[in-house]
């Protein structure tokens, strides 16, 4: 019989990275009045003091292109370069045509294979683990992920549980081929029995179209979630992938640079690196105090920031981990890119 010819890849790694900031700045005192909050209670339970809020008329495919430039520039090439894109997001309001293809339309190279993931604020690391198999494998040779979220546009101002933390961005990295492994194996699973603890409300539990009863009781999805039980799982369950992903790669915690979880609560990352024993010599992404969660772009976000804030950091190890609604997971151990 025929046998089909064996394609194999090369290593792969993070090539370049950049990430968009809408201008607008909404400090807490903006959003405390309509939440009988404080700016006070806000910094304390989750280490926010400020979010980027897109405009009106900026929408989920203009972060993301915005983003997706830097980091192509970044990398000295054009979007002709890239064969795939990878879009993360939960906040582009269309099942299909994708965001990916609306992307790649806009940037001139319709021809790219492009899709969307719906990994909740794991996303991203969704992306870059994907990212890595396709190169790896031989499918794709550069591939440009996106992590972007306009939640503002699914927040309700009024709900004290979400309106003080969600937040808009867009960040991008390019992935292509590495002598070394610049990507360690993606650790990745769900907890599905907790879904309904971040859910878009109102939810709908039987999964059928009832065209009628929407028409009737349809309203605008707005973002809810248990607070308390996303925490809890957070700190304990995600430090334990944290450790599986660092084990995967052969890296100690002691090995890495930076510590860059999802972006969702200052005092969630303290914990995390604390039940981690990640030690004071690892820097820890803390770009949640001044741009809020922005769900899959948070990690690239944050990323961008450190490296600006750290450009002695370039090349070095970092822990990625993304968590998020579903509820779902996804982490991997990541050489940072090269100095621009
Ligand atoms: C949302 C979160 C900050 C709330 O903090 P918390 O300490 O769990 O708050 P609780 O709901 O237990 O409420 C504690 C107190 O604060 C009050 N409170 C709740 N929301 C408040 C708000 N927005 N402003 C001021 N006070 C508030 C409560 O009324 C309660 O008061 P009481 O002690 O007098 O009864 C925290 O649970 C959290 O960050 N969870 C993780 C959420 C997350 O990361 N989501 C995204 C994952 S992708």
């Amino acid at each position: 019989m025929t046998k089909i010819k064996s394609v194999q890849g090369s290593e792969s790694r993070i090539l370049s990275v950049g990430s968009y900031r809408p201008t607008r700045i909404v400090p807490n005192s903006e959003i405390v009045d309509r939440i009988d909050s404080s700016d006070e209670w806000i910094q304390q339970r989750t280490g926010i003091i400020q979010r980027h809020i897109a405009g009106p008329h900026e929408s989920v495919i203009d972060m993301a292109i915005s983003a997706a430039e830097v980091a192509l520039h970044r990398a000295k090439i054009t979007i002709a370069d890239i064969d795939t894109v990878i879009v993360a997001t939960i906040t582009f309001p269309y099942q299909a045509p994708s965001a990916a293809t609306a992307i790649i339309e806009r940037m001139g190279n319709p021809k790219a294979a492009a899709f969307d993931i719906s990994a909740a604020c794991a996303g991203f690391c969704y992306g870059v683990g994907m990212a890595n198999d396709l190169v790896r494998g031989g499918t794709s040779k550069k591939v440009l992920v996106i992590g972007v979220e306009k939640i503002s546009d699914f927040t309700d101002p009024d709900d004290r549980a979400t309106a003080f933390i969600f937040a808009d961005g867009a960040g991008a990295v390019v992935i292509g081929a590495s002598e070394e492994t610049g990507i360690g194996p993606t650790i990745w699973g769900s907890d599905a029995d907790s879904r309904s603890a971040i859910v878009m409300e109102p939810a709908w539990t039987d999964y059928k179209l009832h065209p009628e009863k929407l028409m009737r009781e349809l309203q605008w999805p707005n973002i809810a979630q248990q607070g308390q039980t996303v925490f809890r799982w957070a700190v304990y369950q995600m430090s334990k992938a944290g450790l599986r992903a660092l084990e995967a790669a052969g890296v100690t915690p002691d090995q890495l640079g930076a510590f860059i979880p999802h972006q969702a609560n200052f005092r969630i990352i303290e914990t995390m690196a604390k039940e981690m024993k990640i030690p004071d010599s690892v820097v820890v992404a803390d770009d949640i105090k001044t741009n809020g969660n922005t769900s899959a772009a948070s990690i690239p976000l944050a990323m961008d920031a450190l490296l600006e804030a750290h450009p002695e950091l370039h090349g070095t190890l970092a822990l990625l981990i993304g968590y998020g609604a579903g509820l779902v997971y996804a982490g991997q151990v990541v050489q940072l890119p090269p100095a621009p």
